[in-house]
């Protein structure tokens, strides 16, 4: 379904991804792991259009969507749910999720999207008129999340979403990722907590300085030694 290949990416010719290559294939959910400042962000960011790369390619279902600005990308498929959640603070829950399907443009078709959002997150439905600023960091997450799925997705990128959230929250968030993907969306998964990624993640990538330093099966990963050590190495 996506395939990363080769990526090279520089901030005002400073390199952050030297040579990134990786697949999520449908139905799956893949973990990239790695500690702070190694590239997770910036590779999450490439695939949804947000950092033009300076070699490599990305393909999506086939099509090579990496000369498509950010917004072609999202109605083929592609959404991200970003570092820092990004959410209006000042606008409600409600209207948070509608401004989710800004690629859609029946009315009727977002208002269904939203209802299947409080379905899937009766946090959100109990807290409509609630002002998105004003509920706690788990809550902000759920919000965040449900309004990445409203562009209907096939793959949802998440960077960091236990960030900054209650312990007891962070088994939540990972619960309703796997029901989004059992909902049938591809998910890449970007977390600097390895152990609490690959214990949900089919597939797992670690990154180290631009690179991608290993790969295989999650289960495989978490009990590699040779992970841990490169891990404690960053
Ligand atoms: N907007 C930017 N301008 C310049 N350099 C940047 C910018 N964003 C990221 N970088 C640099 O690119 C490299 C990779 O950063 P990135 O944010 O992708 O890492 P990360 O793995 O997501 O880290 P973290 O775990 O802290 O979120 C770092 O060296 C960072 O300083
Ligand atoms: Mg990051």
């Amino acid at each position: 379904m996506l395939e990363v290949t080769n990526v090279r990416v520089s901030y005002e010719g400073v390199l952050a991804l030297s040579d990134v290559s990786l697949k999520v294939e449908p139905g799956r959910i893949v973990a990239l792991v790695g500690g702070n400042g190694n590239g997770k962000s910036t590779t999450l960011r490439a695939v949804a259009g947000l950092n033009p790369l300076d070699a490599g390619s990305i393909r999506f279902n086939g099509q090579p969507v990496h000369a498509l600005p950010a917004h072609k990308r999202v109605p083929l498929g592609i959404s991200l749910v970003p570092e820092g959640r990004r959410l209006f603070p000042k606008l409600t829950v409600r209207r948070n999720l509608e401004l989710g399907a800004y690629t859609r443009d029946s009315d009727d078709e977002v208002a269904q999207s939203v209802d299947q959002m409080f379905e899937l997150f009766p946090i959100l439905k109990e807290r409509a008129t609630q002002l998105a600023g004003t509920m706690s960091g788990g809550e902000q997450q759920m919000l965040a999340i449900a309004r990445g799925l409203m562009a209907k997705p096939k793959l949802l990128m998440l960077d960091e979403p236990s960030w900054g959230i209650a312990p007891k929250f962070v088994t939540k968030v990972l619960d309703v990722i796997q029901r989004v993907n059992e909902t049938g969306v591809a998910i890449l998964l970007v977390e600097q907590n390895l152990h609490k990624a690959l214990a949900i993640a089919h597939d797992g990538y670690v990154i180290q300085t631009g690179r991608i330093v290993m790969n295989g099966a999650a289960n495989a990963l978490l009990h590699d030694e040779e992970v841990k050590k490169a891990y404690l190495g960053l």
